[in-house]
């Protein structure tokens, strides 16, 4: 329906998590597998592998696993991120990749929007607003997706994520971000 007005879209969605059973990753793997004509959400490591910021190693010193990362968010017409709390912070791997996109072209109108997969972490999400809204000029405060699992097991990750109520919170949540992204002046 959205596609006569906008251009078919790519997100890329990163995960404050690199646990393998993190349910911050599975919320977004769930998003990766809605259908749709208009948009496609792939889910992305890379930020898992790089190194510790440091700005001497920016510019023509850049690490090549920086310059993958930084590309892959480049393709993207806009990001998702979901993130844990860890010590009433962001992690530090996402910091890290944050950290090293900062100085650079990629982020700075890069649309971005959130997910949440806890029913903590507010210390966190506080934070991470004030991040992105700092590094983007299109922070979408407005499309949020929480779909609180903490300490489920796999199969209750599964079974929570594929109720009709979460799917169609998920299709909500990605119609709007799309909505945003496309409708921006
Ligand atoms: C090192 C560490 C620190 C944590 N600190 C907090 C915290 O400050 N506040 C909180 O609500 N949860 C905290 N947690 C719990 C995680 O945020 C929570 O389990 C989250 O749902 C894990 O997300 P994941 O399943 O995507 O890995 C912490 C977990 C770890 C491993």
């Amino acid at each position: 329906m959205l596609r006569e007005f906008f251009e078919f879209m790519i997100f890329t969605a990163i995960s404050g998590s690199a646990r393998l059973a993190s349910t911050n990753t599975a919320l977004l793997q769930a998003l990766a597998l809605v259908q749709s004509s208009d948009y496609t959400v792939k889910v992305t490591r890379d930020h898992f592998e790089l190194p510790i910021f440091n700005p001497d190693r920016e510019g023509e010193n850049t690490p090549q696993s920086v310059e993958q990362f930084c590309s892959v968010i480049e393709q993207s017409d806009g990001l998702i991120i979901s993130s844990p709390e860890y010590v009433r912070a962001l992690p530090g791997g996402l910091k890290n990749a944050i950290d090293w996109l900062v100085s650079r072209s990629e982020i700075l109108n890069k649309p971005v929007a959130l997910a949440h997969a806890s029913h903590r972490g507010d210390d966190m999400l506080s934070s991470l607003r004030l991040v992105m809204s700092t590094v983007t000029s299109n922070f979408d405060e407005e499309h949020f997706l929480s779909i609180p699992m903490m300490n489920k097991t796999q199969g209750e990750i599964e079974e929570a994520l594929l109720t009709s109520d979460n799917q169609e919170k998920m299709v909500e949540f990605l119609d709007g971000f799309v909505g945003f992204v496309g409708g921006r002046g």
